[in-house]
């Protein structure tokens, strides 16, 4: 099967993503901290890049009990959160290459998050679908994600066009879609609508 546009896009972009991305792409340790992890509890990042979220989400894990696997369909992105892995002598995190949407990991997990790749996924209603699958009964899924940009007037339109040509729809219904299968789901938007985080929680 040939690479799609978005693994061709981060053939180059994995090289400069940590250096480049930390201007726009904020809440990390909020979002973090949504996922109301245990010590012991088993975490699942989609689209986790080069793993830039690792951190945050290993403060709550004890290093021997609790475990983190991350997940992308990316190989060179894969190849950069290997190496922080390494670097960082995490023996707790998995790394899998796979498509969110079709992802079968034979496994649940006590939260999942997205951070930041749902609006990369063409067949994102199916990569929900399979996170809702993979989470425990009253496990949390958190998605960190860009905005509609509704407050910002004229540069609203500019700001979505621009996220577009690097690959991110704004414009999809991802809230109606989330309370679609978390009858308790919070939503906030921040900063006028440049990000949101949605916080749901699976019944039990
Ligand atoms: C903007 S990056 C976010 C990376 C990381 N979560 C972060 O916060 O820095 C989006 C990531 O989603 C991954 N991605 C996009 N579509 C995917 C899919 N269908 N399955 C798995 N990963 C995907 C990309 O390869 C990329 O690494």
């Amino acid at each position: 099967m040939s690479d799609t546009a978005v693994q061709q896009f981060y053939r180059f972009h994995a090289y400069v993503y940590d250096w480049t991305r930390w201007t726009i792409l904020h809440g990390r340790r909020r979002a973090a901290a949504a996922l109301a992890l245990r010590p012991h509890g088993r975490v699942l990042e989609i689209g986790c890049g080069t793993g830039l979220n690792f951190r945050y989400l290993l403060e709550y894990l004890d290093p021997a009990e609790g475990r983190l696997t991350g997940l992308d369909f990316s190989p060179d992105m894969l190849k950069q959160a290997a190496k922080r892995v390494a670097g960082s002598g995490w023996n707790n995190v998995e790394l899998v290459q796979g498509d969110a949407a079709t992802m079968a990991l034979g496994r649940q997990f006590d939260a999942i998050s997205f951070g930041y790749s749902l609006t990369m996924i063409p067949a994102w209603p199916a990569a929900l679908e399979r996170a809702y699958e993979h989470l425990v009964p009253g496990g949390t899924l958190v998605v960190l994600d860009f905005g509609r940009f509704d407050k910002w007037g004229p540069l609203a339109p500019a700001m979505r066009t621009w996220l577009r040509l690097n690959h991110v729809e704004t414009l999809r219904p991802y809230e109606d879609e989330l309370r679609k299968r978390f009858n308790r789901l919070e939503v906030h938007y921040w900063l006028g609508g440049y990000n949101f985080t949605a916080v749901g929680r699976k019944g039990t």
